[in-house]
């Protein structure tokens, strides 16, 4: 049934372009009392309250958020539902942590139910974060997609995801074949893919754990149909890349094994990339594929630090999102994503702005999946995705607000100090969906 009208009163913070390309605060859309109308699921009017209150179809109740701000939906453009229960697994880097704790956690996805339990848990999750569509990784098992896809199909929300692909070195009870690979993917795309607002991804886990068969059928799956998207790891530890060269002699880098398969075009996105080169910055470039920066992650596993300024270099800009990369990410939240991508740019020597932050958690975001036209800004048009922000959350959180002197310092108090509670609510699909101070997430 579609939403009834709603709308909502606060301060609207949006973007009219990227602040990596022009200066940060000419991106900004800044509405201090802002009203947002919202009818059969969309955004159908979005400005100041004075001005747009006369579009206020009668009968409507305004939900008051003054001293909050609105903000688009959280894009969280990788991330890993089944490895949820393995977040902050202790000590390992990337190739050892697969072994010890991802793989025995992965197994468990067989059992329909199971994955059923965890979907809902990790969905919970990401509406509590702010966070209202994600590019997702199920297990090889294909009925943690349906499990998956079931769950969001309920919820209302936008999602992409889909069944890994991993016919090579993985424990055996992980393992596909490149044809059953292609025919579980084949029938997945069929059952979910367009339906609602559920949109599938041919997922290969990474270029080690596929054979050069399984990833050439990997893009057989994609051909003839460009809204499907493609999802893949790409240069994320220095051993893996080593590996890579190894397994694929033939390959001038991590990224041609994938270009040479056919699968560097746009609707793809690329795990990480940290460990690339300039010719492959062109490429991801000039093909429309993306990258997925996770700082939580490489901090945690210790892969190294992701040049965001090189990638979104004005000359050759690489679209660019963020992604929480849980169970190798250690959050959930965007916010505490936001934070460790401030301190990865710190360190090397970059100033990121919280515009620009904000701008890559949610415009940014949905242009990385090509998705800019339905989700990621505040405006008359858009799905009614909205993530409501507190600045006052907590009673540090409140004394830091009182020294903020611009709607860009409210920004960078929240990306440093907030998490989970700074959600006041969140809103999908015209629908409320999560709601802090009624203690719970609807439809959970
Ligand atoms: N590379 C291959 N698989 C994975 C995974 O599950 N997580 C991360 N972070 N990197 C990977
Ligand atoms: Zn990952």
């Amino acid at each position: 049934a579609p939403s009834a009208p709603a709308a909502l009163r606060g301060h609207i913070v949006t973007f009219r372009g990227n602040p990596f390309l022009m200066p940060p605060q000419d991106a900004l859309v800044d509405e201090p009392d802002g009203l947002v109308i919202i009818a059969g699921g969309r955004i159908t009017h979005a400005g100041a309250y004075d001005a747009t209150i006369a579009h206020l179809p009668p009968g409507t109740t305004v939900t008051d958020y003054r001293g909050c701000l609105i903000s688009a939906g959280f894009v969280d453009t990788h991330v890993h539902y089944p490895q949820l229960p393995m977040i902050a697994a202790y000590g390992e880097q990337l190739l050892e942590w697969l072994e010890r704790y991802t793989f025995p956690t992965e197994s468990r996805f067989g059992d329909e139910a199971y994955a059923t339990t965890i979907a809902r848990k990790f969905l919970g999750e990401l509406l509590r974060c702010g966070t209202t569509t994600a590019a997702v990784y199920c297990t090889v098992h294909p009925q943690s997609v349906d499990a998956f896809f079931g769950e969001s199909t309920r919820l209302g929300t936008l999602m992409v995801a889909g069944k890994v692909l991993m016919d090579r070195n993985a424990p055996d009870y992980l393992r596909d074949t490149a044809q059953s690979g292609y025919d579980d993917s084949r029938r997945l795309i069929e059952r979910w893919h367009g339906r609602n607002r559920q949109h599938y991804a041919v997922t290969p886990r990474f270029a080690p754990t596929s054979t050069p068969e399984q990833l050439e059928l990997a893009a057989a799956l994609l051909k003839g149909d460009d809204t499907l998207f493609m999802q893949t790891h790409l240069a994320e530890n220095r051993a893996e890349v080593a590996w890579v060269a190894e397994l694929f002699p033939d390959s001038r880098s991590y990224l041609d094994v994938y270009d040479r398969a056919g699968l560097v075009r746009p609707r793809s996105v690329m795990g990480h990339g940290i460990h690339i080169d300039e010719h492959d910055m062109c490429r991801c470039h000039e093909s429309g594929c993306a990258l997925a920066h996770c700082p939580t992650s490489n901090l945690f596993l210790g892969s190294g630090a992701f040049r965001l300024f090189d990638a979104m270099d004005a000359r050759r800009p690489v679209r660019t999102g963020l992604g929480t990369d849980v169970g190798g990410g250690t959050s959930l939240s965007h916010l505490q994503t936001m934070n460790e991508a401030y301190k990865i740019a710190q360190m090397t020597g970059k100033r990121l702005h919280p515009v620009q932050a904000f701008w890559l958690a949610t415009q940014g975001g949905a242009q990385a999946l090509h998705l800019d036209d339905r989700i990621g800004t505040v405006a008359a048009g858009m799905d009614a995705d909205l993530c409501i922000l507190d600045p006052n959350a907590t009673p540090l959180q409140a004394l830091r607000a009182q020294m903020c002197d611009s709607t860009a310092d409210v920004l960078f108090t929240l990306m440093m100090l907030g998490d989970d509670r700074s959600i006041r609510a969140t809103w999908v699909g015209g629908r409320l969906a999560h709601d802090r101070d009624s203690g719970g997430t609807t439809g959970m």
